[in-house]
């Protein structure tokens, strides 16, 4: 690691597990203040008290980002305590699945509520302070949605959420031509399957093991295979890469057999 981050202060969404921890513990090591936020409250603080053990700055906020009107105020207390946000890894997820002839409206809406209108809005909440606290000024804004392959590639059963994740890649490009210009990158990252909270009971099972098979490595990705790409997007590299979705998928995606 090489400190690029120094300085910085990142607030990750979705923290408490799977990539969402990983991603915070990655900016840390990187040298950013991280504020990690989810609904499970325990798990990162016990996350912060490991970074913050290891001699870095950081904290942790209960966000149900499924309630954007409490977005704002979390992102106030976090400036309150760490200073002006300049990275937002917008990574709070469901999986949301389901086949499509079976889907209810319920479990649509908290799909979206979680995967497009939080993202939406904690995005917002992100630009709106990097603005007023001149962070955008000085072309440090940095705010990385975190996709998936799923927002270019067609998953039976998880119509709603290749849906939401296609969403996330527009908002990105249109975010990232209205704020590009007041010094604020947005870009998406696409990362293909890696095994956490969000997909691990399907590995478990006979159709899991045989679409694995299928991927031309015939592996699951690591979370470290994304670290390149995060700090790329989310560091001083990033400042002329603008409204992309970068698909980090070990080739996961790519038809044909072999
Ligand atoms: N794993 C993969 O293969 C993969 C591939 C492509 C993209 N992704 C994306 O990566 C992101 C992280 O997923 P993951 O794989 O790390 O799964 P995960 O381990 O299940 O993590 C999901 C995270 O989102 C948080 N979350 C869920 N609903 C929330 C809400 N309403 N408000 C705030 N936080 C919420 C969860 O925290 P709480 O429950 O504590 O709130 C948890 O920290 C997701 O956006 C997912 O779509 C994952």
């Amino acid at each position: 690691m090489t400190g690029s981050l120094h300085g910085q202060v990142a607030v990750v969404t979705g923290a408490s597990s799977g990539l969402g921890a990983h991603f915070a513990r990655v900016l840390a090591a990187e040298g950013a203040a991280v504020a990690l936020t989810a609904r499970r409250l325990e798990m990162v603080e016990a996350l912060a008290g490991e970074l913050a053990g290891q001699g870095h700055r950081a904290m942790a906020l209960r966000l149900d980002v499924a309630d954007p009107h409490t977005i704002g105020p979390v992102f106030d207390e976090i400036e309150a305590s760490l200073g002006p946000i300049s990275i937002l890894i917008n990574n709070a997820g469901v999986s949301g699945d389901g086949m499509a002839l079976d889907m209810s409206v319920e479990q649509f809406d908290q799909t979206f509520d979680v995967n497009v209108r939080g993202v939406y809005f904690a995005a917002q909440a992100a630009a709106r302070r990097m603005l007023d606290s001149g962070v955008a000024e000085r072309g440090d804004g940095r705010i990385v949605n975190i996709a998936s392959v799923a927002a270019q590639t067609n998953l039976p059963g998880l119509s709603v959420y290749c849906a939401s994740k296609a969403a996330v890649a527009m908002m990105t490009r249109v975010m990232a031509r209205e704020w590009g210009r007041r010094g604020i990158a947005v870009n998406a990252l696409g990362p293909g399957y890696i095994r956490s909270g969000i997909n691990d009971t399907w590995f478990e099972t006979e159709g899991g093991v045989a679409q694995m098979n299928r991927f031309p490595r015939r592996r699951l990705m690591q979370e470290t295979d994304l670290d390149a790409a995060l700090l790329m997007l989310a560091g001083p590299a990033g400042k002329a890469i603008s409204g992309s979705l970068l698909i980090i998928d070990d080739g996961q995606t790519l038809p044909g057999g072999g």
